[in-house]
């Protein structure tokens, strides 16, 4: 070819290909930080019926942070306004922070890892964080427990929030500036992109579909995949026979048990911090735990985990129970081996 040509096809092309290069990279569409809820309705997903009502007199986000980790606010009126519980805060038995590696299972052992590490209890109740982008409440077997209550609060987060300030917490009916501050409240705390742990190739082909390159249904699809839209529970009961305990196919691990002691009975139970029953560090702690694991007794650990305890009239704070997905029958016997070992020193 001749030279003159070359260098003019050279010159040409990169003229057309100035303005693109001066334009940059395109835009992404995708970001860490971008709430998943907006990623859901720019594919095509209808809202979900829990949007906050900020346009009710009285809402805000800080009452509802207020609420939920107090357990009261400041009223419209300017008034402190009544505790929800005498007993507790949402915080008791409800993390706000992520508190599962992988959001796509429940998985009771991963979680304590997770929330070790993380320095956050480890509790009976899901986490709060990501609750806004859940479908359906008081899963599994929690309709066992609560009966025809669950039937409202299964597919609606409102009723759900009701049924907890009621009946988990001991408490009284929410006003609905109240529900819809909370609801506002955990919209900031719902997931973010950045939480799915979405794979290279998996964000390609959610950002063809924003560009309307690809498949929106396939793109919801790979959204879904990654986190749960319910929170699963499965009931079960103590061991049949309880000096032997759960049947488990490794060796207990004291120091695991550890952790459950630490992150989980003691967050309500040192200093009789949401409980009259106080456990701290001491040897009497470990040495009276340990007399009852076997017993048919109300301390025994193995039925307050698995059964929680009732609320006595006059005396209403309660032990919320442990589903499989919150304590595996592997920790409690690692929590057994424990406390045995503590109160054996
Ligand atoms: C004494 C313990 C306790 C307290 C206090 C408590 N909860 Fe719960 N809550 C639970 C348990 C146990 C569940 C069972 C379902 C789950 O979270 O997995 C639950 C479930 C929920 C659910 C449904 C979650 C889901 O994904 O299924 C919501 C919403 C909720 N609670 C909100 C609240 C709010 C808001 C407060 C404070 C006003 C509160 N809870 C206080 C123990 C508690
Ligand atoms: C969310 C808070 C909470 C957590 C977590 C918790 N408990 Fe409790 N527990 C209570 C409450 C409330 C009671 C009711 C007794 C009371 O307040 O007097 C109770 C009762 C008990 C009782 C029976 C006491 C009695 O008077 O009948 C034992 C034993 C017990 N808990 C042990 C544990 C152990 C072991 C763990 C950890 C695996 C644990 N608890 C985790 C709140 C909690």
């Amino acid at each position: 070819m001749n030279k003159a040509l070359l260098l003019w096809l050279l010159a040409a092309s990169l003229l057309f290909a100035l303005p693109a290069l001066q334009q940059g990279p395109e835009p992404t569409l995708l970001s860490d930080d971008m709430p998943l809820s907006e990623l859901l309705t720019q594919l095509g997903e209808a809202p979900a019926i829990h949007q906050a009502r900020l346009d009710l007199p009285g809402v805000s986000v800080e009452r509802g942070r207020e609420l939920a980790t107090m357990g009261y606010t400041t009223m419209p009126s300017g008034k402190r306004s009544k505790r929800i519980s005498r007993y507790f805060v949402c915080t008791a038995c409800h993390n706000l922070e992520r508190e599962d590696p992988d959001l796509s299972r429940s998985d009771p052992q991963a979680r304590l890892e997770y929330t070790t590490k993380h320095g956050l209890p480890f509790l009976q109740g899901t986490s709060l964080y990501g609750l806004v982008n859940r479908r359906t409440f008081y899963n599994g077997d929690y309709d066992k427990k609560y009966g025809d209550l669950v039937k409202l609060a299964r597919n609606n987060l409102r009723a759900a929030i009701q049924l907890c300030a009621v009946e988990c917490s001991q408490g009284r009916e929410l006003a609905p500036w109240e529900v819809e501050s909370l609801l506002a409240y955990f919209w900031t705390i719902e997931l973010k992109v950045s939480d799915l742990g979405l794979s290279a190739n998996e964000k390609q082909d959610i950002e063809n579909a924003l560009k309307g390159k690809g498949d929106k249904q396939q793109a919801l699809q790979i959204l879904h995949s990654h986190y749960l839209s319910g929170s699963p529970a499965t009931f079960v009961d103590p061991p049949e026979n309880r000096k032997e305990g759960y049947p488990i196919e490794r060796e207990p691990d004291p120091q695991n048990g550890q952790l459950i002691y630490e992150n989980s009975c003691l967050h309500c139970h040192l200093n009789q911090r949401f409980s009259q029953f106080n456990l701290d560090r001491s040897e009497d702690s470990f040495r009276f735990l340990s007399k009852h694991i076997s017993r048919y007794s109300r301390y025994s650990i193995y039925q307050v985990i698995r059964y929680g305890t009732t609320p006595l009239p006059g005396k209403k704070a309660y032990m919320p129970h442990y589903p499989l997905e919150k304590m595996s029958n592997e920790q409690v016997e690692d929590l057994r081996a424990f406390i045995e070992w503590q109160a054996s020193l």
